[in-house]
């Protein structure tokens, strides 16, 4: 009796280290989904996308700015392009003619789809009071490395570690952007090129190369409890056949 309990005990721990490694719930598109006529959810889009933009301040130093698209309330077009050519999301927020905007543009090829293309506009309004540049808007080039890049047709990308951009380049009216520019992503999940009719969630995911790694974790703990168990088990087996052979002595 109490070796079947120590063993279930055992057993519920590693079987709970497992589950608490996958991914349980389903997301809500908070971000925005883009649709086509045939209400076939193309693009979707979700986590949080910021960019960060060193300027300089009117007493001539250097600050910096963290501007992040807002999760709710901002406005969202795009174009399914009859599923064949590019396809676009683009996120719009802020106040009337003070607005920012960021755009994703994906590819096809064949049966996988990937980000070939992601831009910002970011309006340099209140956060920027103190800028020589403020109320100009400042456009951004980012370059990801996305790992892996191409992801299957009616799959998602999907990315709980944070991602940061290894290159990102500005220009403000056409003239580069000299000082500092960064962009980071953060539990981002994105699906472009999705066929499935009706579908407005993310359906089965690829996830990132950086969270594979930080899987090792969990699957090591249960590896680690899953040898406890085997321990265990060996050192009760000896100790009755130590008793047993005691008995027999006696
Ligand atoms: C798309 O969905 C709307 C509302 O659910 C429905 O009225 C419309 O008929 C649908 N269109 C197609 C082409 O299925
Ligand atoms: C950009 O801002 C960061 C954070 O304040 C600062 O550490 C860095 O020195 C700035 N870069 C320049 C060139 O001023
Ligand atoms: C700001 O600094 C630059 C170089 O460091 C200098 O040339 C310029 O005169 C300074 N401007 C003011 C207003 O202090
Ligand atoms: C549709 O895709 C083509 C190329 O594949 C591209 O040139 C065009 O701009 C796209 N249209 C829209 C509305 O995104
Ligand atoms: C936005 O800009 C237009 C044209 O410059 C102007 O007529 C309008 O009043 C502005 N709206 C707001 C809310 O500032
Ligand atoms: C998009 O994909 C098509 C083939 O599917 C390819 O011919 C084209 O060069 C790609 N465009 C870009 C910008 O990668
Ligand atoms: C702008 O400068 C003033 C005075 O130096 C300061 O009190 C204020 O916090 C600054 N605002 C921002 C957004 O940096
Ligand atoms: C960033 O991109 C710009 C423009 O494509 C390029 O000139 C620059 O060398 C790149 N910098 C790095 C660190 O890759
Ligand atoms: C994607 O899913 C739709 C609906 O299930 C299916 O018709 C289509 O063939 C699938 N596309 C690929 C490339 O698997």
């Amino acid at each position: 009796m109490a070796r079947l309990s120590f063993f279930s005990l055992a057993l519920l721990l590693v079987l709970g280290t497992l589950a608490a490694s996958q991914d349980i719930g389903i997301p809500d598109v908070e971000n925005g989904l883009i649709e086509d006529e045939n209400n076939v959810t193309c693009v979707m889009v979700q986590g949080t996308i910021s960019f960060t933009v060193n300027y300089t301040a009117k007493a001539n130093k250097t600050e910096v700015v963290t501007v992040t698209v807002p999760e709710h309330g901002a406005a969202v077009t795009g174009s399914c392009n009859g599923t064949e050519g590019e396809q676009y999301i683009e996120i719009t927020w802020g106040p009337v003619n003070e607005t920012s905007s960021t755009r994703m543009t994906f590819n096809r090829t064949k049966d996988t789809w990937s980000l070939i293309d992601f831009t910002a506009t970011v309006f340099m309004g209140k956060n920027f009071v103190n800028a020589t540049v403020y109320g100009e808007k400042l456009d951004l080039v980012m370059n990801y490395n996305f790992s892996p890049l191409e992801i299957g047709v009616n799959r998602s990308f999907n990315c709980h570690s944070h991602l940061s951009a290894f290159n990102v380049t500005g220009s403000l009216d056409g003239a580069e952007y000299d000082l500092p520019l960064g962009s980071d992503l953060t539990n981002i999940q994105i699906q472009a090129y999705n066929e499935i009719i009706g579908e407005r969630d993310f359906v089965d995911s690829v996830h990132c190369t950086a969270d594979n790694t930080s899987d090792v974790v969990p699957i090591a703990v249960g590896c680690a409890l899953a040898g406890l168990v085997v321990i265990v088990l060996i050192a009760y087996l000896v100790g009755r056949r130590r008793r047993s052979a005691a008995y027999q002595s006696v």
